[in-house]
């Protein structure tokens, strides 16, 4: 094996060039490290899919507050995130200021979402009750049956297949070396990770490896036991609609994210300053099946129809199912592995583009200084392998 010294050597090799192996990338190479990344279509993943909500408050769970101090942090960066992308890239992101609103149609939704209000409450977070009527001032095309809602000026939306091309443009700009070719197999010499042989028989070499493979993470061959992250997909079924321009001059067919839970299962529409709308999404365990079913999109399009029933008149130009990475808490895992030179970026679920900018500075800073910042701490994947290990010791 060369060294990382060779041509085909870096300091740091990233595996996956989605956007959370890509903002790992771009943010090592400004803090000086030779990087290279491999995949054979980066840019892609299931960014290509994402509707792009950063829903830090909207999307609140019990039982995920830690999550929720990192997405909340994550958040506040954004703009600030944007403004240099863009800088450094030249490009657009589609990043929308423009909040949300989580409405209720019935008295069991109007139940869950004062649950959810009182909840964001506690956490110390910016949230409105609003009645049926208000809501309905602020989008006119809400059906007339909205029984209330939440209004929460601070959840805004990005663009994320925008962000990916952003990113890969400020990653290249940035030095960062691209190889566009599978990855066979993680090299391990004397136990610590030392780069990577891919489908092609090309060796890279690196000092340090991030796999940032998403919900592939856990498959990479060559990964000893002991540190295969506990990854697993999660599809989500995800529409594209398109509001015509002339409809958009009229008035604006949506003004923010608009969302609802109908019958149990999340509904969302994001509406871009382009007119796209996206409708989200399903949430199946389906294993690697990425099929568009004709289940899953007549379920998206009878709920945001409840909520939105305007939006039979527009066309339906995409559809598109991807794969959440989701870790056994639903939270990601960030940094070192019990095996030396190995660290991960995988595991983000339903917030991988909310965590976009916390993911690249936190990894960057651990890369290029040796330390996981203290607000990455709690999400080391050794918080599994302790858990496995104390149930491994417990008599039987
Ligand atoms: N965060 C939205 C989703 O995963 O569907």
């Amino acid at each position: 094996m060369r060294s990382s010294r060779d041509g085909n050597g870096s300091d740091v090799l990233v595996i996956g060039g989605g956007i959370i192996g890509l903002v790992t990338a771009w943010r090592a190479a400004q803090r000086g490290l030779r990087t290279a990344v491999v995949d054979p279509e980066p840019g892609g993943g299931a960014a290509r899919v994402a509707a792009g909500m950063l829903a830090a408050v909207t999307e609140l769970h019990y039982g995920e507050q830690l999550l929720l101090g990192l997405n909340v942090a994550s958040a506040a960066r954004y703009p600030a995130f944007v403004a240099e992308l863009e800088a450094a890239s030249g490009q657009e992101t589609g990043f929308r200021a423009c909040g949300t609103l989580a409405v209720a149609l019935d008295s069991d939704d109007r139940a869950h979402l004062r649950e959810l209000h009182a909840l964001q409450q506690r956490s110390g977070l910016e949230s409105q009750w609003l009645t049926g009527r208000e809501c309905r001032r602020l989008e006119p095309m809400l059906t007339p049956g909205v029984r209330g809602g939440l209004r929460v000026d601070g959840d805004h939306q990005i663009d994320p297949r925008r962000l990916a091309a952003a990113l890969l443009t400020a990653c290249e700009r940035a030095g960062v070396a691209f190889h566009r070719d599978w990855v066979e197999r993680l090299t391990v010499i004397r136990d610590r990770a030392a780069g990577a042989v891919l489908a092609g028989s090309t060796e890279l070499a690196a000092d340090q490896v991030v796999l940032a493979a998403g919900s592939l993470s856990g498959r990479l061959p060559g990964l000893p036991d002991e540190v295969v992250p506990p990854v697993r997909p999660v599809k989500g079924q995800v529409l594209r609609l398109t509001v015509p321009a002339a409809r958009r001059r009229t008035s604006p067919f949506l003004t923010r994210t608009v969302r609802a839970v109908v019958r149990g299962s999340q509904v969302y529409l994001v509406p871009r300053e382009n007119g796209e709308l996206v409708v989200g999404a399903t949430t199946e365990e389906m294993g690697w099946d990425i099929t568009v079913t004709a289940g899953g999109v007549y379920e998206l399009l009878r709920d945001a129809h409840e909520l939105v029933p305007g939006i039979t008149e527009l066309p339906l130009t995409e559809t598109r199912a991807g794969l959440r990475p989701a870790s056994p808490d639903n939270a990601p895992l960030l940094g070192p592995t019990a095996l030396p030179g190995l660290h991960l970026a995988t595991g983000h679920h339903r917030n991988g583009v909310l965590l976009t900018p916390v993911t690249g500075d936190v990894m960057a800073e651990l890369l290029a200084g040796g330390e996981l910042p203290e607000m990455a701490r709690p999400f080391t994947p050794h918080r599994f392998s302790s858990a496995a290990s104390v149930r491994q010791e417990q008599p039987a």
